[in-house]
């Protein structure tokens, strides 16, 4: 074991986003000595992606808000399949979690009054998102990151962790992986791990994701032997850039809705007032002038005394809704709609309130979004499904082994509403840093790593450069995503889907024959011939749970399934696990029982 570049903590944390920068602050601060284990550069994670406001509900924009209404909008939004308990305990922890923020330094915009200004956004009754302009995610790194630094955390960047080594016992020991520079091995010992890993968006075509979105996480947690829960639920966020081609998939907030921007179709007509579904009937302004006056009053920093505009309908079904405008023909020339915030608020205003977006579109696509409409198009954003987690601990089945942020799974049911990630990252990220910390402290010795195991995992990843032939891992990519794409994305079909499934085990077969050149220091080559390991086993768990849900609900469409089915499927979530045999095996489970105080909430 003594070839192998070796460190010992308490409270491993891998993964230096939002959840894993919170997780590791508080294991730290809890006196335990933690690793950060990133695989990019520290400040450097895809939070930064999520940049139109952080939710809680501070009631500090519209008095009326609180946790219990918050609570309410999450499960709705997630059309009931969440897990109650990390509902409750997000909805009561967020507001607590983003004052500490702001304690830390954060510079949230502001209220007239001075309080932390909060913007509109789809499903959320109120004005509940906190902001910093369009920048938050990277406002809330940079005040993680800030607090992080002065802790003692001993910080490894560019570092992969390819494998959880277990003991005997099944106990997490440890964790190896690469240096991306050197691609040389190292190991990192732990009583505690905490997977904060983020998302899998790269094993599609169309994406907001970064290059870091592999699914690591998941498969880590898979391969050791955790559960996956509601892996069928992937959200495409309705406004992406569809064009210049180099940028497709590039997010444009949801804050442009927030903050008035309305979707058109190429006959400009405001589709989303004919695609309000009947569970939110009621809620939303039907007609333009209603919709017109609720703008008018946020503009006027006034509350409205209208319905909330159809464009803030839940993500899913504004993204299905331009979905249909495109496949009739009324998209616009780049097969997207138009986002039009030019004709709702001032010059000004759009650069005060949204900047980045003003930037983006400037200098990527050359127009000027406060004079011209943007065209956007669904793009693959977040996953709902993730690791099963222990609600109010956030350890896995695995013991010692935590997961937080995007990559545990449950919280957010069939469908995610904007702005909830980021507080999920905060609430969940300080919960499992602090359990990851007391399992430590209660674990006398650490757990041996099983130098065979070591030695195995290192011979399977340096096999791409012993073979004589072989395939690129680029083009295996790249038709992985199109197939995912094509096949796994917003409706699907069953025939789809046991294509999918098909072609799943042909990409497999050419994984396993993937020949790398070169040498193992810095090679990218190398590092996504062993991210596709990840991705194709998460692929199939994502495709294999969409196959067994027959039905359609929030992120999930079935052509074949259209009606929503309360009576079975409403009640049940799939868990997904990795049998002996490697194969990858879904059931269903009954979800949990609500608390009838829980259940009066929602009984709506
Ligand atoms: O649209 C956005 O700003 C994204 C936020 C989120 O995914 O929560």
């Amino acid at each position: 074991m003594d070839k192998y570049e070796t460190y010992e903590h308490d409270v491993v944390v891998i993964g230096a986003g939002g959840a894993g920068l919170r997780a590791a602050i508080e294991a730290s601060s809890a006196g335990a000595r933690t690793a950060l284990v990133c695989k990019s550069l520290l400040g450097k994670a895809h939070t930064v992606m999520a940049e139109g406001g952080v939710a809680a509900a501070l009631a500090s924009a519209d008095n009326r808000d609180s946790w219990q209404t918050h609570f309410r909008d999450t499960m709705k939004g997630g059309k009931y399949l969440n897990q109650y308990r990390m509902a409750e305990l997000h909805a009561q922890e967020a507001p607590e979690r983003v004052r500490e923020l702001q304690e830390w330094g954060a510079v949230f915009d502001r209220t007239r009054v001075g309080g932390i200004n909060q913007r509109n956004f789809g499903g959320h009754t109120y004005p509940r998102l906190a902001h910093v302009g369009d920048r938050t995610g990277l406002e809330m790194i940079r005040t993680l990151q800030d607090q992080g630094v002065h802790q003692g955390i001993d910080v490894f960047m560019e570092a992969t962790v390819r494998h959880i080594l277990t003991d005997d016992d099944g106990h997490v020991a440890g964790a190896l992986g690469y240096w991306r520079e050197s691609g040389r091995f190292v190991i990192f010992r732990g009583k505690s791990i905490v997977l904060a890993t983020g998302g899998i968006g790269r094993c599609w075509d169309i994406t907001s994701n970064s290059w870091e979105y592999t699914a690591d996480g998941h498969a880590l947690a898979m391969w050791a032997g955790a559960e996956l829960i509601d892996s069928e639920f992937v959200q495409f966020h309705p406004t992406g850039m569809v064009w210049p081609p180099s940028v497709k998939g590039t997010l444009i907030t949801e804050g442009v809705r927030g903050e008035g921007g309305v979707l058109k179709n190429s006959d400009g007509e405001r589709f989303m007032f004919d695609n309000i579904p009947e569970m939110f009937q009621g809620e939303y302004a039907e007609t333009e002038e209603e919709a017109t006056r609720w703008v008018n009053a946020v503009v006027a920093d006034e509350r409205p005394d209208a319905r909330r505009p159809p464009e803030l309908l839940t993500r899913d079904v504004v993204a299905r809704a331009i979905r249909r405008e495109v496949r009739a023909g009324r998209g616009s020339p780049h097969g997207g709609v138009f986002l039009d915030i030019a004709s709702k608020r001032s010059p000004e205003a759009i650069k005060r309130k949204l900047p980045s977006m003003y930037h983006q579109f400037k200098e990527l696509a050359n127009v000027d979004i406060t004079t011209d409409p943007m065209e956007v198009g669904p793009t693959c954003h977040y996953t709902m499904g993730g690791v099963r987690v222990d609600p109010d601990s956030q350890e896995t089945s695995v013991p010692g082994l935590f997961a937080a942020g995007e990559v545990a799974g449950g919280m957010h049911g069939a469908n995610r509403l904007g702005g909830n990630s980021l507080s999920d990252l905060i609430v969940f990220g300080k919960r499992a840093g602090e359990y990851a910390a007391q399992h430590a402290k209660d674990r006398e010795a650490m757990s041996d790593v099983d130098a065979e195991e070591v030695e195995r995992q290192a011979e399977t990843m340096l096999a791409p450069f012993h073979r004589e032939q072989g395939e690129n891992p680029y083009t295996i990519h790249e038709d992985l995503r199109l197939m995912m794409q094509d096949k796994v994305g917003i409706v699907r079909t069953e025939e789809d889907l046991v294509e999918a499934l098909e072609a799943l085990t042909a990409l497999r077969e050419r994984a396993a024959t993937v020949r790398i050149g070169g040498n193992i220091g810095f090679n990218p080559g190398w590092h996504l011939a062993l991210d596709l390991e990840n991705m194709l086993d998460i692929s199939e768990a994502v495709t294999r749970s969409a196959l067994m849900r027959q039905e359609s609900r929030g992120a999930h469409t079935r052509e074949d399934y259209p009606d929503t089915d309360d009576v079975t499927w409403g009640k049940q979530n799939l868990v997904t696990r990795q049998a002996e045999d490697g194969s990858v095996e879904v059931r269903a489970e009954p979800l949990p029982e609500m608390p009838e105080e829980l259940k009066e909430l929602i009984k709506d």
